[in-house]
């Protein structure tokens, strides 16, 4: 079991947890190492800082034994004088090394974050099947910001505090061996709570983030599907739904915190026990004339001094826990290897020229699932294949084997003689234009969602793209006609008008191969006519493949292939099909009967 997995509390979970801790916080500190130079300077300003505290309890011990009548009334003006030079220094290095640390900090979470949005963009689209686009986001926002705080905050606090405990150990050992070795047994005692609360709180602390990711995926879900939620009047449902899981996060949160939080009081007890220790026995040593009266002052101040830092530590466990459950969520995914990859001798696509060839092919979605069995098929150049069956039958699947967002598990599929398998992916992928099933389109202005295809398409390519696909009239309609910015990937337009500015959207790409699915069957028959000749322009000498329920729409294809469950059960064109009297002719006699059903009333 993983320490991801696991649930609170067990011993296995415990040992594990401890171990990916602090391996994930090993690796999330090389970000900040990148940064050697930087750190380095930081870190001797920090010394620089302690050493300035370490003198100050120091200074005070001098002023002590010159008050007792070791001194003159020019020393204390000398020791003040001191006080203000050393005053001066902490700031100053204290600034200096908290001003680097978060420039530091900040880049590194520029390039995580980077990576990570980088990386994902990378994986193949299985990957995104099974997770969540909620969870995704969570990752990207929730995970980089604890580990956002832990770099800005953490690090810095952590770091200072180890820099001044040792430096002012130093100092002490210098000053009184024994008194230091009263000091570290108060120290002991800390570092024992601390383990032991770092075993209680941090599976907590994964089960929280987990908690939170699940709760981002819920509402990203439900938000998107706001209108069906309303239509079916399940808002009780679903904040109830909402309400359960956030109180999930919050109890398993406020548990961590519990646990992590009484870090703190211990820290404070121990502190006044060391005080205390002191105290007793160093004013035993006074007594008896083995250290002076200053020595013992400066002792109890060096020793409050480290049990400032010391808690400061305690207080950024819960941080640097919760710091260590995000980065390994983050690193999950940037560990997650495409499983669609290149070939390490994988060859540029040459420009295609449609010579399609699926020969025995099976693919499944999920092992043991098999969803296309046995496709043989061949497309010459310039041919317009059709596709067509049931819903569910495996049509879009065709086209995402052809596109290579899945690969085979037997059989071959071969563009102009080369194995799709074997070629770059991008340097295939660029030449195919596809329209999809659902239109997509990003949050930006009409001519960018069309410029997203080829970015170096010019505004007059990218208007004659939209007057071929019929989308002119209605863009031109909009308030700001092409630079209409389009809200929520197109909210403000209707289905078919963002099918049309999709289909422009492919023309502009001067695609090698086309491949629409479904691709007008949110327009009605009059604009898909209108649409089908800019379409006949754009298919003109590239393969197409077009997947339609309308069967009008490929009637004209060179072939039809007719998917069932998974296999070609009919081939050939409209007329050979309706001839055979088979799966096709009921399908399209089927739909004529609705058609005129539907004009004349009559069943
Ligand atoms: N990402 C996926 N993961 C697992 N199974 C999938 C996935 N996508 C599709 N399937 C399954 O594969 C089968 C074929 O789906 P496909 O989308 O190819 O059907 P289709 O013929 O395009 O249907 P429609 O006409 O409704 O679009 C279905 O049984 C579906 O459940
Ligand atoms: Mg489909």
């Amino acid at each position: 079991m993983t320490a991801l997995t696991a649930k609170p509390g067990s011993e296995d979970d415990t040992e594990n947890l401890s171990c990916s801790m602090n391996q994930t916080l090993r690796r999330l500190l090389t970000y900040l190492t990148r940064y050697r130079f930087r750190l380095f300077l930081s870190v001797l300003f920090m010394i620089g800082f302690s050493v300035a505290m370490g003198i100050l309890p120091a200074l005070m011990g001098l002023a002590t034994d010159v008050i007792a009548g070791k001194g003159s009334p020019d020393d204390l003006t000398r020791i003040l004088l001191f006080f203000m030079i050393d005053a001066t220094a902490l700031w100053v290095c204290g600034h200096l090394a908290q001003h680097l640390l978060s420039l530091i900090s900040q880049e590194a979470l520029f390039t995580l974050r980077t990576e990570l949005f980088t990386h994902i963009q990378s994986l193949s689209l299985s990957f995104f099947d099974r997770q969540p686009i909620g969870e995704l986001m969570s990752r990207v926002s929730n995970d980089t910001d604890v580990i956002d705080q832990f770099f800005s905050n953490g690090i810095q606090q952590v770091l200072q505090s180890v820099t001044t405990i040792i430096v002012l150990t130093l100092v002490m050992l210098i000053i009184n061996p024994v008194l230091t070795l009263l000091v570290y047994l108060a120290v002991f005692g800390m570092l024992a709570i601390s383990s032991t609360i770092a075993r209680i709180s941090g599976p907590a602390f994964e089960h929280m983030q987990e908690g939170l990711g699940e709760l981002n995926g819920f509402a990203e879900e439900r938000l998107a599907g706001q209108k069906v939620t309303i239509a079916y009047n399940q808002q009780e449902s679903t904040s109830k739904g909402f309400t359960k899981l956030s109180q999930q996060v919050a109890w398993t949160g406020g548990r961590a915190q519990f646990v992590a939080l009484t870090s703190m009081p211990a820290a404070t007890i121990m502190s006044n026990l060391q005080m205390i220790l002191l105290l007793v026995v160093g004013g035993a040593m006074v007594m008896e004339g083995d250290i002076q009266l200053g020595e013992l002052v400066a002792f109890l101040g060096l020793s409050s001094c480290i049990s400032s830092p010391l808690s400061q530590i305690f207080s950024e466990y819960a941080l640097i826990i919760n710091a260590s459950a995000g980065a390994s969520r983050v690193f999950r995914i940037l560990d997650e290897q495409p499983v669609v990859a290149d070939l390490p001798d994988a060859v540029t696509m040459p420009a295609i020229k449609g010579d399609v060839i699926f020969d025995a092919v099976d693919f499944s979605y999920v092992p043991g699932r098999t969803v296309l069995k046995n496709n043989t098929f061949h497309a010459l150049p310039g041919n317009i294949f059709g596709l067509c069956g049931p819903t569910g039958a495996g049509k879009s699947t065709i086209i995402n084997i052809l596109t290579r967002y899945y690969d085979i598990q037997s059989g071959s599929i071969t563009i102009d003689g080369v194995r799709i398998d074997e070629v770059v992916q991008d340097s295939l992928r660029i030449q195919i234009a596809q329209v999809l099933q659902e239109p997509f389109l990003f949050s930006s202005t009409v001519l960018d969602n069309l410029r997203y295809a080829r970015s170096d398409a010019t505004d007059e390519e990218c208007i004659a793209a939209a007057k071929q696909a019929g989308a002119y009239e209605f863009i031109m309609a909009q308030p700001h006609g092409f630079e209409t910015y389009l809200n929520d990937g197109g909210s403000n337009l209707s289905q078919g008008q963002r099918q049309m500015l999709t289909i422009a959207r492919a023309m502009v790409s001067e695609p090698h191969l086309l491949i629409l699915d479904e691709a007008t069957s949110n327009v009605d028959t009059r604009t898909e006519k209108l649409i089908q000749s800019g379409l006949l322009n754009l298919q003109q000498g590239k393969t197409s493949f077009i997947i339609a329920h309308r069967l009008s729409t490929i009637r004209h294809a060179d072939c039809i292939l007719v998917i069932n469950q998974g296999e070609i059960v009919e081939r050939g064109t409209h007329d050979d099909l309706m001839a055979a009297k088979g799966f096709y002719y009921s399908l399209y006699v089927s739909q004529f009967r609705g058609k005129l059903s539907a004009i004349t009333g009559f069943v």
